[in-house]
């Protein structure tokens, strides 16, 4: 597969803070690479430098095979950008906003009246099209915006947090709207600090902190590197310090806590909950309730950092 985007080592300060530091990775055509970290871990920089919309200390960055500057305008026309902070007109209707975003990049009038109408159906705005920005919930506020970055079917789409502070409704229409993006051939960059958007969509995922790598690879790759591929809680009234030590040398048990109530396992590779239910049956221990769940990107974060991906 072609490399549509390349970084090496991108560097660039405020100052005295290193708000990215020899960032390193490289985006492959068609896919959908998550770049996911917490609040202020340099996404939206990473994405201003790779977009030339700022100057940065030292690195590489090629885009489509050609090193990127902010006057390769033919780069430019093919990237489609949604900004964190939503930026459309006040004064335009809906489909005069979208219209006019798209006449930056598609002159054909016609053309135009197709691209606008497709953009509009993605994020499923049809029934809103007469509508003044300010009329619409935040939401629809945000699906405008992506309308508006994506309508001139860019091949390479950057998308900053879409979805921040979105009911669950819109949310899922902007994610389901980003996989048809996808599917109809563009590259996709995601930036998000909720992991499970990025679990959902991603094929690839770059982990940053503090504008440095902390991981990067496929979900499954990264979720290896916790070394548990299951959890497990079960509400059990007492648990006796000398049962909780034998929990703890069961076969495949990375860690056992007991507190409040709640026994918390995390098994290794192997998935031996079945096995572990009967051994609790065997030592004649009544729970209450169990929930077991999958490991997910945020136990990556935590097992690398000490921290969660969101406070
Ligand atoms: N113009 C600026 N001047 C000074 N510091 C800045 C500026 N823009 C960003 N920063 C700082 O650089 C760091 C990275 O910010 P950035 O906006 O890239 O993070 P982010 O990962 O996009 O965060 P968020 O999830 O909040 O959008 C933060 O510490 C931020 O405070
Ligand atoms: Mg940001």
């Amino acid at each position: 597969m072609k490399e549509v985007i390349k970084v090496e080592k991108l560097t660039k300060s405020y100052k005295e803070l290193k708000a990215v530091d020899e960032l390193s990775f490289s985006v492959k055509e068609k896919e959908i690479f998550g770049l996911l970290g917490p609040n202020g871990s340099g996404k939206t920089t990473t994405i201003n430098c790779l977009l030339s919309l700022l100057n940065y200390d030292s690195g590489e960055i090629s885009i489509f095979g050609e090193e990127m500057s902010p006057t390769k305008y033919h780069i430019k026309e093919k990237i489609g950008v949604v900004f964190q902070e939503v930026a459309v007109f006040d004064e335009l209707t809906v489909r005069e906003n979208i219209d006019y975003f798209c006449s930056l990049y598609i002159k054909d009038k016609k053309k135009r009246f197709e691209y606008v109408n497709d953009a509009i159906e993605l994020v499923e705005l049809t029934g809103f099209v007469n509508f003044k920005p300010k009329q619409l919930s935040g939401g629809l506020l945000r699906r405008l915006n992506i309308a508006c970055g994506i309508a001139h079917k860019p091949k390479l789409i950057f998308l900053d947090e879409p979805t921040v502070a979105v009911d669950p409704q819109s949310r899922n229409h902007i994610l389901e709207g980003i996989k048809k993006l996808n599917d109809n051939g563009a590259t996709i960059i995601y930036t998000s600090h909720y992991m499970e958007e990025v679990e959902f969509l991603c094929d690839n995922i770059l982990i940053i902190d503090k504008g440095k790598v902390i991981a990067k690879g496929s979900k499954e790759e990264l979720k290896k590197l916790v070394g548990i591929s299951l959890k497990a809680n079960f509400e059990i009234d007492k648990m006796s310090n000398i049962l909780l030590n034998k929990v703890k040398q069961f076969k495949n048990i990375v860690d056992a806590t007991y507190e409040d109530g709640e026994l918390f396992v995390s098994f290794e590779k192997t998935n031996n909950l079945g096995d572990f239910i009967n051994f609790l049956h065997d030592n004649k221990v009544k729970y209450t309730k169990v929930y077991s769940e999958l490991p997910t990107l945020n136990d990556v974060f935590l097992e690398l950092t000490g921290k969660e991906l969101r406070d």
